[in-house]
């Protein structure tokens, strides 16, 4: 963990546009900064930097946010690692905060095991160049297969000395732990002798494993001499879930990203031959089916994804295996047979780079109408064989979330199959609710799990907290996420800002803030914010006034000084030139005005940025991805206000804020209203005939009582916003 104040430290220096900087060219406009999007290809600007806030948006992809969450996306690192980024950046020394005896533990053995693996990699990458036998072995074995010196270094590839005792040796003479390099796979113990170790990639030529922050978890060792096993991996350990990592992932990241697509191959040698045919975007499952942890991987980067095969019958069979997972996950999925017996390795040796980006351009299908033809093509005239092709592809077309997408499927492979569409479209509906129950039972057995683990460890994770979808079952159990949605996104952007001054009986009065105003509103109904994720940043909102009004303090004070810094330019302006005296005062006029103008709008922007400020680099996933949503989905206002127009962009803001705040807790309210309304109704249906006339009598007052009070609602709030309030 890192101490509050350091990450304070971090967040403060880190300036957004020197930190997308590294990453995009940017070109100043106006009080912002423009360039290409780094998450998305594409030929005209559309990423926008603001350096006033701090904060970086694409308004065609619409990713971006503030510089930890920049990084975060960017570099596809933890909260954590980010911090960690930025701090080196800016050369802040952090200090990790004091961990339980359990959790030091466990940090331990995974820095020991990461250690290990990195030191392994090291020595075999210098191996394969500084040593004769590195040379003459394997490096020529790489040169033989076509792999240049560019992707050697890219891909870290290394060679493991085939004496036995090479790695063991250079490790016991550098003190290195030696249970962790027996751990992590790279030395094995020996049977016979007890104690001494051997290496287990001996004579081999080493791919590490990389994960996305670009940590070797693994190492892959292929042999040169026709042993048994073609391929030695590491174990599997605390640093190396085999089934969650993807090779070439830290090397594809940014690629994938940038093309908005993945290719996925299945071997160590294919991804290094796209890697030099110039398809950089490509990452291999080590020959293993694709699963969940990987798929959300890619998910990280790009929603689309090429599925590469050889055209043989198994690799057709392959590349049929779990689509239905991918088509679940939401991807948009392509697959891409080469001709029968390559694999993208042979095939990149046997043709030009130009050649090999063609045949993939001419080449990739959608995965549904490969799966269709495909199993048509066996069919025959079998029926039963044809009945069973039809249903497998009803399953797979279930497994697609968005309905509209389902049906233009439908209606393709109703087509291909020769199947009504009606036919199909009935098939697939009934098995989609068969699906999302599945789906259901099982996130829902997933939450329970979560809870149970939580119960034994205290610390809750939220990380991944879901949106309530349309209709979903989230939905259910959270009613007013929209209303509640958009009342925390104002309060995020002018949560601290005056709302109005409140007089108590006592006479004393108050200034409340817009997120105060808000709080005292719902609280009168006896509501708040359900949605945790809401709740928690709506009380961090809440939290911010006093550091606020302390912070404030100091800021009227530079303020103040810098009044009399301007003041002093610009006196000595005046006076150094010639003017008479009428000339003397309306310049002074004028520039008295010209200072008061710009530090009334430094002030403003202080207050109206500051929950931005505060929390867009909040430790807590909910809080800082909650706030990062409300920054991005704020409209611009008209650019023809703005325009060299300061005053009325102030207030056009606050104009807006003092109708779209009321008018937010209203509707959240007028909500509420409908939905106890309804219930009422519906208890009154349910008991008209059953019950006491007496009963009766009263549900329907309070029916009409509630009715009543909808009525009034839109009036009384107006009353209040007024800012007179008795307490
Ligand atoms: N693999 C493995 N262990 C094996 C065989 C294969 O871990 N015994 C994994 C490796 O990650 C390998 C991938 O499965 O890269 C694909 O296997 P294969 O196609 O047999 O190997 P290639 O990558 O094509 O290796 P080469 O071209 O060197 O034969
Ligand atoms: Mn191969």
């Amino acid at each position: 963990m890192i101490d509050k104040a350091t990450v304070q430290k971090i967040t403060d220096a880190a300036d957004i546009v020197e930190v997308v900087s590294d990453y995009v060219h940017l070109i100043k406009r106006g009080r912002n900064y423009v360039g290409l999007c780094p998450f998305h290809n594409e030929k005209t600007p559309s990423f926008s930097v603001n350096s006033v806030r701090n904060f970086c948006y694409c308004f065609s992809c619409k990713k971006g946010g503030s510089p930890v969450n920049f990084i975060m996306e960017k570099e596809g690192l933890s909260y954590h690692d980010a911090l960690l980024h930025l701090a080196s950046k800016y050369n802040i020394k952090v200090e990790e905060k004091e961990l339980t005896e359990d959790e030091r533990r466990q940090l331990n053995e995974r820095e020991a095991l990461l250690l290990a693996n990195e030191w392994a990699a090291q020595k075999m990458e210098k191996a394969l160049r500084d040593t004769e036998e590195g040379r003459s072995i394997g490096l020529q074995y790489l040169y033989q297969r076509g792999v240049t010196d560019e992707a050697i270094k890219k891909f870290r590839l290394g060679y493991n000395l085939d004496s036995g005792h090479s790695l063991a040796e250079a490790a016991k003479l550098e003190g290195m732990d030696m249970k962790s390099l027996a751990d992590v796979g790279v030395l094995g113990q020996s049977q016979k002798m007890p104690g001494s170790y051997y290496d287990r990639f001996r004579g081999r030529v080493i791919f590490p494993v990389l994960n996305p922050s670009g940590k070797v978890v693994a190492l892959g060792g292929r042999d040169l001499k026709g042993s048994m096993a073609k391929y030695i991996n590491s174990p599997e350990s605390s640093v190396y879930k085999k089934s969650n990592e993807l090779y070439g992932i830290f090397q594809a990241k940014s690629e994938i990203a940038k093309q908005d697509n993945c290719f996925l191959v299945e071997g160590y040698m294919d991804v290094i031959g796209m890697w030099q045919s110039g398809m950089e975007n490509v990452v291999a499952s080590s020959g293993t089916a694709l699963t969940d942890g990987q798929i959300a991987m890619i998910h990280r980067f790009t929603n689309n994804i090429t599925l590469i095969y050889d055209g043989d019958a198994a690799g057709i069979k392959a590349s049929l295996r779990g689509i239905d997972m991918l088509l679940a996950h939401k991807m948009n999925v392509k697959v891409l047979l080469l001709p029968d017996g390559h694999d993208p390795d042979s095939f990149a040796r046997e043709n030009t780079p130009e050649k090999f980006r063609e045949y993939v351009e001419r080449h990739s299908t959608d995965i549904i109408r490969f799966k269709a033809q495909v199993l048509l093509k066996d069919v025959g005239d079998d029926p039963q064989k044809r009945a069973a092709a039809i249903e497998s592809v009803v399953s797979s077309l279930a497994h697609i979330p968005d309905k509209v997408k389902r049906i233009v499927y439908i209606q393709e492979c109703s087509r291909i199959l020769g199947v009504r569409e009606e036919v199909i479209e009935a098939a697939v509906e009934k098995s989609r609710g068969e699906v999302v129950d599945r789906q259901r039972r099982q996130r829902h057995e997933n939450e329970i799990e979560r809870l149970n683990e939580n119960e034994s460890n205290p610390q809750p994770d939220l990380t991944k907290q879901l949106r309530p979808s349309k209709g979903g079952q989230l939905a259910e159990m959270y009613p007013y996420y929209p209303f509640e949605r958009n009342v925390v996104y104002h309060c995020v952007r002018y949560g601290i800002l005056d709302f109005c001054d409140v007089e108590y009986e006592d006479g004393t009065s108050e200034t409340i803030n817009v997120a105060e105003f808000v709080a005292e509103e719902i609280q009168e109904d006896k509501i708040w914010f359900t949605f945790p994720a809401f709740a928690k940043t709506f009380n961090r909102i809440l939290d911010l006034k006093e550091d606020f009004s302390n912070e404030n303090v100091a800021f009227n004070e530079a303020l103040e000084n810098e009044r009399k810094m301007m003041m002093k330019e610009g006196y000595d302006d005046i006076a150094s030139k010639d003017l008479s005296m009428e000339e003397i005062r309306r310049a002074e006029r004028l520039l008295e005005d010209r200072v008061n103008e710009e530090l009334e709008k430094r002030r403003f922007e202080f207050a109206r940025y500051y929950v931005e400020q505060k929390l867009s680099s909040h430790h807590d996933d909910d809080v800082r991805r909650t706030v990062n949503e409300a920054i991005n989905e704020e409209q611009p206002l008209s650019n023809i206000y703005i325009r060299n127009n300061p005053v009325s962009e102030r207030k056009m803001e606050i104009d807006r804020m003092r109708v779209l705040v009321p008018r937010g807790v209203l509707e959240w309210k007028n909500e509420m209203l409908n939905q106890m309304i309804r219930a009422k109704m519906q208890q009154l249906n349910s008991i008209i005939g059953h019950s006491s006339p007496e009963e009766e009598q009263k549900i329907l007052m309070e029916t009409q009582a509630l009715m009543e009070k909808r009525g009034h609602l839109g009036k009384v709030m107006g009353d209040r916003t007024i800012g007179k309030k008795i307490k």
